[in-house]
């Protein structure tokens, strides 16, 4: 009986392993550091109900750095654009619509070279309040498969406005 559970769990884990990995340790997205003193691209409220409910469901902001902020005005991002999507969870008080608690931080962070393969963006996301819990298993292609209908825009849908 023993015996037939751990081979189950080496299974499991040979499975898990051969379609579920990070990046590798050179590849790795730093957490953004600071991004809350950055330009605040854009804020939406995304409701029960619409299509990206999960996981998006909630407040996020989109904050860039100074050179994701020159590229938004571009349409195109030198390596070491950083891009921000801060999601909270949010409470409904007093006919209001209040900030919660945060539920992930997504991060695209440009380097051409390294992240050829996804457009030349590094993505990554952090669960809750964490810097060092990631979300990204697939080497940040999942996340690129959605943001690729943006190519025109350098794989960003976030637009600037004064
Ligand atoms: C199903 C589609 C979809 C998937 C999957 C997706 N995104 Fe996005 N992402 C969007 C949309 C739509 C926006 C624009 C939101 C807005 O306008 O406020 C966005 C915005 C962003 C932004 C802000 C820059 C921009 O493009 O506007 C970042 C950073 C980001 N996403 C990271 C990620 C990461 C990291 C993942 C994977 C964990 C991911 N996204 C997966 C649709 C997607």
């Amino acid at each position: 009986m023993k015996a037939k559970i751990s081979i189950t769990l080496i299974g499991l884990w040979a499975g898990f392993s051969l379609t579920n990995f990070c990046y590798a340790e050179g590849m790795q997205v730093q957490y953004p550091a600071g991004y809350r003193n950055w330009l605040h691209v854009k804020s939406m409220l995304i409701q029960p109900g619409h299509a990206l409910e999960n996981p998006f469901q909630g407040i996020h902001y989109v904050y860039a750095n100074g050179k994701a902020a020159a590229g938004l005005k571009k349409g195109n991002y030198e390596d070491g654009a950083v891009l921000v999507f801060d999601l909270l969870n949010y409470e409904e008080k007093d006919k209001t619509i209040q900030e919660g608690k945060r539920k992930l931080l997504g991060v695209m962070y440009k380097d051409a070279s390294k992240y050829a393969a996804t457009g030349g963006w590094g993505f990554e996301g952090f669960a809750g309040d964490s810097k060092t819990e990631r979300l990204v298993k697939d080497d940040g292609k999942s996340c690129f498969d959605c943001h690729a209908s943006e190519k025109g825009k350098d794989y960003v849908f976030s637009q600037f406005r004064d």
